[in-house]
Parts: structure tokens; C-alpha cells; sequence
């Protein structure tokens, strides 16, 4: 493969220019490895193109261009209105290819277009916007202790930013990790996922048309245990920002101590959702159908674990039921009248499958789904949604995250049970809670471990807002002020102003 573009038509007529190198230094360039990495339409698995994957090589380049970039008085010294301005510019010109990033985004990672369209270009937006509002308003502070010394803070950045991200929310996840990280003076070496490679490279050709220097931010394609590895053990690399797996998050762990990276992770889940006896029980079934099949079940925060007062539980399943059965339409993810694509990858569509297999296998009641979705076009990657109940604890589907349509309810009979066993997991990312009773809603919240509650929703987020988990869900959080802690570091500047020794 020579060459470093290539004209494409997606499957809804949208005709645009597809890049297909590694970008470094604000060009695209092939890879000194000469791998590729195959784009695949998971709705009916042909071969969009193919993308220039890089080697440990090809990470050295980036990373040299990043810290070439960070130390360069252009982008070091800039004046942060100049710095906001370019975020601003950046984000215009997002809202300016929209369609185009939406028509990617759906066609390599089976999603909607409406969802692609309408929430994770919103999200791409809002987050570059909400970012570039706070490029000029980082400071630190004066703390007084004597007269005889002047003490402040400053906030600077981390130096060379290495950011990995996952496929099923590939450009937001993009946004939530440059936008903080332009903000506060970093620069960035970014690995998207192998699974969705393509609409980051269209997003690349606008950093560089946004005008920000050269090596300010390299995005590279590759394989995760190649090119994110080569990242996560990079001497040269300040930061690890990471979101995927639990299991890739330990070994980026270990891969950062190398030179003692800064880390944030976000990590899996398997998180509650209570309905007590008290619920308004339209709400929670319309919440806990769009907190666990929303972008097929590959979502982090999916509330993948439904919880109902023994009270409320045969009401709540079969009223459930019906709610997935009227709403979940699964289609063409370019149709309008589609709510669920195809599963992202063949992997991931088996995974689900064995899922299935393993709720049989261990006794759980089957009640809707179960099995793969073929009249979309006989082929690609879909899946029924699928509902178990009377499932058990310590069955493997009530503990492991399956990211997919794919949820299990269980009863509980006391608040106090609920809470335990809402608990009881490795897992700490979010939780929903259902209730009509104000001070159990704000009870309940304060005792469950997790790094976000919705009270009376499920999976609200807001750029505004911290993102994050707790226990095996993550470390650190994304979005809002706290996410500009991720990219800072504190530097404390003592003055002597009177004669001490
Ligand atoms: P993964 O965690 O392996 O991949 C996520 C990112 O990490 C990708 O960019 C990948 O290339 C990179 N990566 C993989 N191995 C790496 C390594 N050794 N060093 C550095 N980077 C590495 O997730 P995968 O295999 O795609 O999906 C498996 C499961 O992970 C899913 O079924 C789901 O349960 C979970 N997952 C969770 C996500 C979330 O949003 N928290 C997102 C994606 C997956
Ligand atoms: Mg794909």
C-alpha cells in the first residue's frame, strides 16, 4: 500500500478523502514498519481500505516529534488566548465535517449515523469548546506565610502526553483526552484503537488545518500490544492516558513504572441498577433500556446489572421486555429507523455469543434474544438484544462485563441487600438508583462505590462533569475541572523576600 490517501464512497453516498498514513509533524507519513491494519464494515464485514499501522519505530518518531514540539517556544510559550484559539478553530472546523466524521464514525464501528451524528459529534464539540474556554484560565495561586517570602504556584504541563483509546466511542474518546491536554500545554502522541482506525485520521487533517504546530499533536494507528505498548514503556513519554479494558489498564500500569509515568485509566464495569419498590417504573424501564443497550451495550458506564425489589420485579421484566422489544430495532446503522448497529468486530460479536452460551450453560433464565440478529443482509456482526433473569451471583454473567445488548436482572428484598450486593464487585464505574423517596435516593448514592451515581437516570454524563471510577474501574478522572488535573503538575515557587539564612 503506497498510497497515503484514498477517495472512498460510504454506504450512504457520502463521498470524501480517507487518509490512511500515521501523522506525525502534521503529515502523513508511512509506516517504517510496513504493517497495515484492515478497516472492516462490521455490518456486512467487507474491507473499507486499509491503514499504515506503526512499529516501535514509528512510535519513536512520534514521540520525538512531540517533544520536539513541547519545548518549541511556539507552542511552549504561546499566549493562552492564542492557545484557546486554536481549540476554538479546532472546534469549528469539527462542526464544519460533521457529516463527514458522523458517516465514518458509523460506517468502521457499526454505530447509527443518528447516534454519530447527534451525540458523538455533540460530544466531540462540546468537549474541544468546553476545553478551549479554560486554555486561558489556568493559574495557580499566591499562599502567604510571612512577609520575608512570597510563595506561589504555577501549573504546568506534563510534557509529551501518550493517549490510548478504545473503539466504541472512538472520536469522543479522542475529545475527552486532547481537549484537556491542549489546554494546559501538553503535547500528545495518540494510539487509536485497531478496531475503528479511520475517523481519527480524518480528525488529524483538521489539527493540522486548525493551525496547531507541528507535533503538537501525532496520531498513530497500531496494534495494542505493538504500537500501545511501545507507548506505554516510551522513556520519553510523561503521561499515559488510557481507556479500554481492565486487563490492558494492569499491564499499562506496570508498562508506566518503567519511568514512573502519570497514569489515569478508565477502565470496565458492571454497573447496578437498583429499582426500589418506590420507583416510577416507566421511568426505570425507558432509563434501564438506554443505560444497557445504547451503542449495541459497548459502552464502559452500561448499567449491566438490573437490580428490583422483589415488590416490583414481574412487573418491572415484563414491562422491560416489552420496552426492548418495541424500542430496540436492530438494522442497517444507516437507517433512521435503526437503534442498534452491528457489534463492532467479529471478537466482540463472539464474545457475546459465548456469553449467551455460559447464562444457558449455568441455569439463568433466557427471556428475549439469545442469539444472532441475520435479517439485516445475512452478514455482519448483529446481535438480538438479550435479556436473563433469575440470574444468580456468582454466575459468570452477573460478574463479568460482556459489553454488549446483553443485561441480567435479579430481586432483592431490603435497601440494605441491594447496596451489598450492588457492591460486590471488582468493578466501581457508575450505578442508576430508581426511587421516588428524595432521602433514599441521596442515602443510597453516598454508600455505593462507584465514581458516578445517576439518581432516577442511567448513564447521564456531561463534559462539565468528572468521569471516572473507582476499585478495578480506573484511576483518575476525565472531563470537567478535575480532568485538568490529569494534565498538570503543580510547581511551588519560594521566594525570599527578607534576609533569612
Ligand atoms: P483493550 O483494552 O485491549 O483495547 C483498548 C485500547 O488499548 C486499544 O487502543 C488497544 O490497541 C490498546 N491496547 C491493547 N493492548 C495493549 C497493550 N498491551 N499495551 C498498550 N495498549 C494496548 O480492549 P479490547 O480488546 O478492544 O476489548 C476487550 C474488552 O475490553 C471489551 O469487551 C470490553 O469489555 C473492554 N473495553 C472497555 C472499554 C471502555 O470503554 N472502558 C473500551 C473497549 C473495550
Ligand atoms: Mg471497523
Amino acid at each position: 500500500m503506497s498510497d497515503l490517501f484514498t477517495e472512498l464512497t460510504a454506504p450512504n453516498g457520502h463521498k470524501y478523502t480517507q487518509p490512511r498514513g500515521l501523522f506525525i509533524n502534521n503529515e502523513f507519513v508511512k509506516a517504517q514498519s510496513g504493517q497495515t491494519i484492515a478497516s472492516i464494515n462490521p455490518s456486512d464485514e467487507s474491507e473499507i481500505t486499509s491503514v499504515h499501522a506503526a512499529g516501535p519505530e514509528d512510535v519513536n518518531a512520534a514521540v520525538s516529534a512531540a517533544r520536539k514540539a513541547f519545548e518549541d517556544p511556539s507552542w511552549r510559550d504561546i499566549d493562552t488566548n492564542a492557545r484557546a484559539d486554536l481549540l476554538y478553530k479546532f472546534a469549528e472546523l469539527i462542526e464544519k465535517h460533521r457529516e463527514t466524521l458522523a458517516t465514518i464514525e458509523t460506517w468502521d464501528n457499526g454505530k447509527p449515523y443518528s447516534v454519530s451524528y447527534n451525540d458523538d459529534l455533540a460530544e466531540v464539540i462540546s468537549t474541544i469548546k468546553y476545553y478551549a474556554g479554560y486554555a486561558n484560565k489556568i493559574h495557580g495561586q499566591v499562599i502567604d506565610t510571612s512577609p520575608a517570602k512570597l510563595a506561589y504556584t504555577v501549573r504546568q504541563p506534563l510534557g509529551v502526553c501518550g493517549q490510548i483509546i478504545p473503539w466504541n466511542f472512538p472520536l469522543a474518546m479522542a475529545a475527552w483526552k486532547l481537549g484537556p491536554a491542549l489546554c494546559t500545554g501538553n503535547t500528545i502522541v495518540m494510539k487509536a484503537a485497531e478496531q475503528t482506525p479511520l475517523s481519527i485520521l480524518y480528525l488529524a487533517t483538521l489539527v493540522k488545518e486548525a493551525g496547531f504546530p507541528p507535533g503538537v499533536v501525532n496520531i498513530l494507528n497500531g496494534e495494542g500490544r505493538v504500537a500501545g505498548a511501545a507507548l506505554a514503556k516510551h522513556e520519553g513519554v510523561d503521561k499515559i492516558a488510557f481507556t479500554g479494558s481492565t486487563a490492558t489498564g494492569k499491564e499499562i500500569m506496570k508498562m508506566a513504572a518503567v519511568n514512573m509515568k502519570n497514569i489515569t485509566l478508565e477502565t470496565g464495569g458492571k454497573s447496578p441498577l437498583l429499582v426500589f419498590e418506590d420507583a416510577d417504573l416507566d421511568q426505570a424501564v425507558k432509563w434501564a433500556h438506554v443505560g444497557i443497550m445504547y451503542n449495541q451495550g459497548q459502552v464502559c458506564t452500561a448499567t449491566s446489572r438490573i437490580l428490583v425489589h422483589e415488590s416490583v420485579y414481574d412487573k418491572f421484566v415484563s414491562e422491560f421486555k416489552k420496552y426492548v422489544s418495541q424500542v430496540s430495532v436492530v438494522g442497517d446503522p444507516f437507517s433512521d429507523s435503526t437503534f442498534q448497529g452491528p457489534q463492532v468486530t467479529k471478537a466482540q460479536y463472539e464474545r457475546v455469543l459465548s456469553y449467551i452460551e455460559a447464562g444457558k450453560a449455568d441455569g439463568a433464565e433466557l427471556v428475549h434474544g439469545g442469539q444472532p440478529h441475520k435479517d439485516v443482509n445475512g452478514k455482519g456482526f448483529f446481535i438480538a438484544p438479550t435479556i436473563f433473569t433469575n440470574v444468580k451471583d456468582d454466575m459468570r454473567i452477573y460478574r463479568e462485563e460482556v459489553f454488549g445488548p446483553f443485561v441480567v436482572i435479579s430481586s432483592f428484598k431490603t435497601e440494605e441487600e441491594a447496596i451489598e450486593r450492588a457492591n460486590d464487585t471488582t468493578y466501581g464505574l457508575g450505578a442508576a438508583l430508581f426511587t421516588e423517596n428524595i432521602t433514599r435516593g441521596h442515602r443510597v448514592a453516598r454508600r455505593i462505590e462507584a465514581g458516578m451515581v445517576w439518581i432516577n437516570s442511567s448513564n447521564d454524563s456531561d463534559v462539565r462533569i468528572p468521569f471516572g471510577g473507582v476499585k478495578q474501574s480506573g484511576i483518575g478522572r476525565e472531563l470537567g475541572e478535575a480532568g485538568l488535573e490529569a494534565y498538570t503538575n503543580v510547581k511551588a515557587i519560594h521566594v525570599n523576600l527578607g534576609n533569612r539564612l
